[in-house]
């Protein structure tokens, strides 16, 4: 399904749905079984990297199969959106809504405003044609998206969002208000220590507000909002990783969000972190394994959890299936 009712729903209940990235089956697996025992909907993205990764057919085929699994798992009506993650062209949008994704992202978000709304416009055009839903993106996140690089951030101007929804007719729209992608959000230096813990510049929800009054009502997108559990982080350098000042954002603020115009949550770094963990404690504790299965079960639960308390504790999308 597209995101079209789904979004209209969460706007209007004050909750948001997840999107979770996935490349692998445990990670789709995952996804599945936390969104049937949640009775969540949720979006399974793909991004370029996971098509470079894993290949677009097969992951297109695999999400495909999570419907069936869904439905195999007890849940009779999931709801469950296909969508590219990230599209950096025509091309690749047209690609993936020939392919039969149910919704797609273009990122112009490091054009020139005008080719911004030109390209995103452009995708609108043909996706529209078979009731695919277009997300597009206005204002810069720090850190690097995809091939998208940005030194820095830019917030999203409130006064371009009408002009630039209207015009490119666009159904959901991602904005930059402080978050970022990956697990190193911020410096140390940006954060305040507060009880032994870093925590980071507020997002800046006073913009969020200003354009949720300019387009009451209109889908909007936060990219980047992994939290980056301290647990997941201890684990991995407890068992021979080496991750420096990882720092997110706090689920806290996530929660706010999702009461708001919000309605869509990008995480993706909370799920490798919590594959990586379990998989290196695993791997320390029995020296000897070597079936790869012994390992990614233990992944793949450690995933299914952290899936589970994100929809429950932080979107607040659990129950909201329209059918059960
Ligand atoms: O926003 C980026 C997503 O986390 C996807 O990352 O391009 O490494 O697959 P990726
Ligand atoms: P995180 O790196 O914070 O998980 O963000 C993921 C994302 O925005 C995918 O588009
Ligand atoms: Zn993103």
């Amino acid at each position: 399904m597209n995101t079209r009712e789904m979004f209209k729903r969460a706007v209007a209940g004050g909750y948001a749905i997840p999107a979770f990235n996935f490349n692998t089956m445990e990670q789709m697996q995952a996804i599945v079984m936390a969104a049937v025992e949640t009775k969540s909907p949720v979006i399974m993205q793909v991004s370029k990297g996971a098509r470079n990764y894993a290949n677009g057919t097969i992951l297109r085929y695999m999400a495909e199969g999570a419907v069936a699994y869904a439905k195999e798992l007890g849940c009779e009506h999931p709801e469950i959106v296909l969508h590219l993650d990230h599209g950096d062209s025509f091309e690749l949008c047209k690609e993936c809504i020939d392919n039969g994704f149910s919704s797609v992202m273009i990122d112009g978000s490091s054009l020139p405003y005008e080719e911004n709304i030109a390209l995103a416009k452009k995708v609108v055009d043909y996706a529209h044609q078979f009731d695919v839903t277009v997300e597009a993106e206005l204002g810069v996140l720090a850190g690097v998206e995809d091939e998208v690089a940005a030194a820095e951030s830019h917030y999203t101007k409130p006064e371009e969002v009408i002009d630039f929804s209207t015009r490119t007719g666009c159904d959901s729209l991602a904005i930059s208000i402080g978050t970022s992608h990956g697990a190193h959000k911020f410096t140390p230096e940006q954060c305040t220590l507060v009880n032994g813990v870093l925590v980071p510049p507020p997002l800046a929800f006073d913009i969020l507000h200003e354009i949720e009054k300019k387009l009451p009502g209109f889908p909007i997108v936060l990219h980047g909002s992994s939290s980056v559990p301290m647990e997941e982080v201890n684990t991995i350098n407890q068992y021979g990783g080496h991750l420096e000042a990882a720092i997110g954002i706090p689920e806290e603020q996530l929660r706010e969000a999702s009461k708001s115009a919000v309605c869509k949550i990008n995480i993706d770094s909370d799920s490798r972190l919590a594959m990586t963990a379990a998989i290196r404690k695993h791997l320390a504790e029995h020296p000897g394994d070597f079936d790869p299965r012994q390992y990614l079960k233990p992944a793949r639960e450690n995933m299914k959890k952290m899936y589970i308390h994100k929809i429950v504790n932080v979107l607040g999308s659990d129950g909201k299936l329209a059918q059960c």
